[in-house]
């Protein structure tokens, strides 16, 4: 069941998303949940490629980056790490009606995902064979990150607008010092002012071709 307030809506590739009430925004793109986190995290980051990807995300969300990697690192035979931190978890009854086209295989580590799912503030710990799922139910504007850890970064926290606590300058330094030299941090916002933080940690900053008429910003250490 669908959390009061929750509206589900169908993005234009067919898979499923989220409005939050309070944030007003979806927790993924309207031009497509499933094709914004295959093309923009997965392929622009180049974990689609990397031989041991450690992803670091900001915004767990309806876990729809996460699945995207799995498919593709469960596909490719290499062992994942995926470390995300979320701020106000949603209950696993809803992760697991927000159905993506995935492999049994893959769908079988998110029933796992869902049925391990804490109660309490977590963390969530799972590992299998696929590799390794943590999600630590944090605020990232206090949390520590591991030093020099991330081959990508996803940054995907709702707008700067709306959530502008995991878009700020000490945010973006402490990614800068999480990730891996040549690490690459995408995110569907180009806000100006993530966009000059992301420079000032220390970031190449770049604009690429979203979908839609949107621009993603695709940055790298
Ligand atoms: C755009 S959605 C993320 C979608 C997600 N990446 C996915 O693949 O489904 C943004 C997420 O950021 C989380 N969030 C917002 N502020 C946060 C904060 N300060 N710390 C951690 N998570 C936060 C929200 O609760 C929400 O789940």
């Amino acid at each position: 069941m669908i959390p009061e307030g929750f509206q589900l809506l169908k993005t234009a590739d067919g898979s499923p998303t989220l409005v939050h009430p309070q944030f007003g925004e979806a927790y993924s793109s309207r031009y497509g949940a499933w094709t914004q986190a295959n093309a923009l995290y997965l392929r622009a980051t180049q974990t689609h490629r990397h031989p041991a990807p450690q992803v670091l995300e900001l915004g767990f969300g309806l876990g729809v980056n996460f699945r995207a990697t799995l498919e593709n690192a469960l596909a490719r035979g290499v062992d994942l790490h995926y470390l995300s931190y979320e701020a106000f978890p949603l209950p696993p009854e809803v992760l697991a009606q927000v159905a993506l086209p995935l492999s049994p295989q893959a769908a079988q580590v998110w029933q796992e995902v869902c049925s391990s799912w804490p109660s309490s503030r977590g963390p969530l710990v799972l590992e299998g064979s696929w590799g390794r799922l943590e999600v630590r139910f944090e605020d990232v504007a206090q949390a520590q990150f591991p030093p020099q850890w991330a081959s990508a970064i996803y940054l995907d926290a709702f707008s700067p607008a709306v959530n502008p606590e995991p878009w700020q300058l000490p945010v973006l330094r402490r990614l800068y010092v999480a990730a891996q030299l040549g690490a690459y941090l995408a995110t569907y916002s180009v806000a100006g002012c993530l966009r000059r933080g992301l420079a000032q940690a220390g970031f190449t900053v770049q604009k690429i071709n979203g979908i839609g008429k949107k621009h993603w910003t695709l940055a790298q250490r």
